[in-house]
C-alpha cells in the first residue's frame, strides 16, 4: 500500500466479512456468525479510530458537498459503531436480518462516501513518508487481531415459531435457509412496483443470491406496509 485510496481495500474485507455473517446467520450457524463478528467488532473500530485520529486532522473539508464532510464521516462511524453491537441472540430471524441488512447498507453507502471526496483528497495534501507511516499504523492494527475461528461443529440453531402472514413467511423462510423462487412467485401483490421487486426477489433465489433475494423481500413489505 502506498496511498491512503488503497485503504478501500480494507473496506472490501469489512464488507466480505459482514457477507460471511449475514450468510451463516441465515443458515442459522450461530456460532460461525459470532466468531466472524468478533473479528469485525475490533477490526472496524479501530480502522474508525485510525481515521478520525490520523487522516481528520490531514482533512480540509471546507469546499466538499456536505455528504463528504468530516461531519458526514463521523456521523455515519456513530451510526457503525451502533450497528457493531448487533445482538445476534435474543431477535427473531427476520429482525436480525433487517438488522444486519441495513449494516451491510451502511458500510456500503459509507464506502462510496469516503471514495468520492475522503480518500482522494487525502492522497494529495499528505506527504510520502507520513502517509507510510499512517498506511503501516492501519495494516498493523489488522494484523493484531487473532484470525476468525469458526467451530467445526456449529449446528444450526432452532428455528421458532413461523409467521402466518405470506410475505413474513417468505422473509422467515430465506432468513432461516429456506424459501425457494416459487414461494415468492406465489405472494398475492398487485400493484406494479410490488410485482417488481417479488419477481426480482425470486429471480434473485434462482441465481442463488439470498441476501439480494432477502433484501428484495424487506423492501417489498415496507413497500406494502406503507400501502396498508
Ligand atoms: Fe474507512
Ligand atoms: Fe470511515
Amino acid at each position: 500500500m502506498i496511498d491512503i485510496i488503497d485503504l478501500l481495500e480494507v473496506h472490501a474485507d469489512f464488507i466480505a466479512s459482514l457477507h460471511r455473517i449475514r450468510i451463516a446467520v441465515m443458515d442459522r450457524k450461530m456460532a460461525t456468525a459470532a466468531a466472524e463478528l468478533a473479528w469485525l467488532r475490533p477490526a472496524l473500530t479501530e480502522h474508525i479510530k485510525g481515521e478520525e485520529t490520523l487522516l481528520f486532522p490531514w482533512y480540509e473539508d471546507e469546499d466538499v458537498p456536505a455528504n463528504g464532510s468530516k461531519r458526514a464521516i463521523a456521523r455515519d462511524h456513530r451510526m457503525l459503531e451502533k450497528h457493531l453491537q448487533v445482538s445476534l441472540q435474543d431477535r427473531g430471524p427476520i429482525a436480525l436480518a433487517d438488522d444486519l441488512t441495513r449494516f451491510a447498507g451502511l458500510v456500503e453507502h459509507h464506502n462510496e462516501r469516503e471514495s468520492r471526496f475522503f480518500k482522494p483528497r487525502l492522497d494529495q495534501v499528505i506527504p510520502a513518508d507520513e502517509k507510510r507511516k499512517i498506511l503501516a499504523w492501519f495494516e498493523a492494527s489488522i494484523a493484531a487481531l487473532p484470525p476468525v475461528s469458526a467451530p467445526a461443529d456449529d449446528d444450526p440453531a432452532p428455528i421458532g415459531p413461523v409467521p402466518g402472514d405470506s410475505l413474513a413467511r417468505c422473509r422467515f423462510d430465506l432468513a432461516t435457509g429456506g424459501g425457494s423462487p416459487e414461494q415468492i412467485t406465489a405472494l398475492p401483490v398487485t400493484e406494479t412496483k410490488a410485482i417488481r421487486l417479488r419477481d426480482r426477489a425470486a429471480a434473485h433465489l434462482e441465481h442463488g443470491d439470498r441476501l439480494a433475494a432477502y433484501d428484495d423481500l424487506r423492501l417489498l413489505s415496507l413497500f406494502e406496509h406503507r400501502q396498508t
